[in-house]
């Protein structure tokens, strides 16, 4: 594919940036990419070094204004959406990024995870069970999206009738993240944040005065209006939760599969062997990794790869690149369900590094442990949907 450049607008880089990153590593590691005024990082080394380095940060807004920053404001239409963006842990610095992540850190440790895996193990198996009924259908519609959203609903307490309205929520909410949405994108996402807002707005109002045993009601109890947490915190944070609570899981278990289907050996391999799971989930998340790049603005001037890069812009990392560098992986292009070193940056490092990870681990290795049992075969070749920063399939047809 030596004829496609980085273009993450154009759907055959989509389906195989590999052999595009391999050549950003070697020949342009660190590049300016002028339709988005970005620098490009492509090897594992530096994307994995900014991560944990403090000069950067997913935001600049605690240490400058957007004039002072030297950028533009946002268009007002964007308000509601940034409103219940910037609440949430992830597009805050420490100070405030310690005290949310603080808040919602003990219903997410590898212990408390591990207590919901009956749980989760259960969910999973019905799921499997329903598509092999049906003699296959759709993987990612039918157990890969129902199981995420399952657990992570139950966790916060989203009564059931209302689960149907998450997937739209964050499908739209996640449209923002992809490089130059288009404004038909930013009303759709500004549209959808804000319901979203106000719905969880309400919940929790409602939580607050008769709560449940769930997370919504927990935080819905320390909301003070002020130090602790305030009501547009807890909504911010519900939000992130909620959709980084299944977006991402969704595409391993889709990504994951077609993976397996390209690499029947690798398949057979983990069907003989099931202690394998551990280091395959692992593997799957390396090879084909849902969250391609993360982003990160330049708060004091750096230097990546013999590269000047000033305050004020902005780095893209690759993290689909960084997980094929054979810097950092023995033969990195290969699917090897029983790789033992294998440290990917699929969840991201340093202070943002991501909390769900327990939960999502558990999650993959119970879904791909059910599913294993039913005997797939794919049915026809996936199409990717057209995001780039959030890599999945369209859907996956299965028959059994
Ligand atoms: C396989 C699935 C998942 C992947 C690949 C993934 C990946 C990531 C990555 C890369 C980040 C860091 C982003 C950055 O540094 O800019 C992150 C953050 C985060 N993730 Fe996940 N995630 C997954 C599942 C989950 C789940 C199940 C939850 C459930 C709660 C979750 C909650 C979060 C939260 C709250 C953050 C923000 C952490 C912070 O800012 O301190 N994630 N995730």
């Amino acid at each position: 594919m030596w004829f496609v450049r980085f273009d993450p607008w154009n759907p055959s880089f989509v389906a195989h940036p590999y052999d595009v990153y391999a050549d950003l590593r070697v020949n342009d590691p660190v590049s300016f990419f002028e339709p988005t005024g970005q620098w490009l990082v492509a090897r594992h080394a530096d994307v994995n070094a900014l991560l944990r380095d403090r000069r950067l940060g997913r935001s600049y807004l605690h240490t400058a204004t957007h004039e002072a920053f030297g950028r533009e404001p946002e268009p007002e239409f964007q308000e509601p959406f940034w409103r219940v963006i910037r609440a949430g842990m992830l597009d805050v610095e420490p100070p405030v990024h310690t005290r949310l992540r603080r808040l919602v850190s003990k219903a997410f440790t590898p212990r408390m995870v591990e207590s919901l895996r009956p749980r989760i193990r259960k969910i999973a198996a019905e799921l499997a069970e329903g598509l092999v009924e049906r003699g296959g259908g759709d993987l990612i519609s039918e157990v890969a999206e129902p199981l995420p959203v399952t657990v992570i609903a139950e966790m916060l307490g989203v009564p059931e009738r209302d689960r149907h309205l998450l997937r739209p929520w964050s499908a739209d909410i996640c449209g923002m993240y992809e490089l130059n949405p288009s404004l038909e994108v930013q009303h759709t996402a500004v549209r959808a944040a804000q319901e979203f807002g106000d719905y969880l707005r309400d919940l929790a109002r409602t939580r607050r005065d008769e709560p449940g045993d769930d997370l919504i009601s927990a935080l819905a109890q320390v909301v003070d209006g002020g130090d602790r947490l305030s009501e547009d915190e807890l909504v911010g944070t519900c939000v992130l939760l909620l959709n980084a609570g299944h977006e991402a899981t969704v595409n391993v278990t889709g990504n994951g599969w077609w993976s397996l289907f390209r690499n029947p050996d690798e398949l057979e391999r983990l069907r003989a062997d099931r202690s394998l799971l551990p280091t395959a989930v692992e593997e799957l998340l390396r090879w084909d990794t849902p969250l391609q790049m993360f982003e990160r603005w330049v708060l004091e001037d750096i230097e990546v790869g013999g590269v000047r890069i000033p305050r004020g812009v902005e780095v893209a990392l690759l993290f689909g690149s960084a997980n094929r560098d054979p810097e950092a992986f023995a033969d990195p292009d290969r699917l090897d369900v029983g790789r033992a070193d294998n440290p990917h940056i699929s969840f991201g490092a340093g202070i943002h590094f991501c909390l769900g990870a327990p939960l999502a681990r558990v999650e993959l290795i119970e879904s791909f442990g059910a599913l294993l049992d039913a005997n797939l075969t794919l049915a026809e070749e996936p199409a990717w949907k057209p995001g780039f920063v959030i890599r999945g399939l369209e859907s996956l047809r299965v028959t059994v």
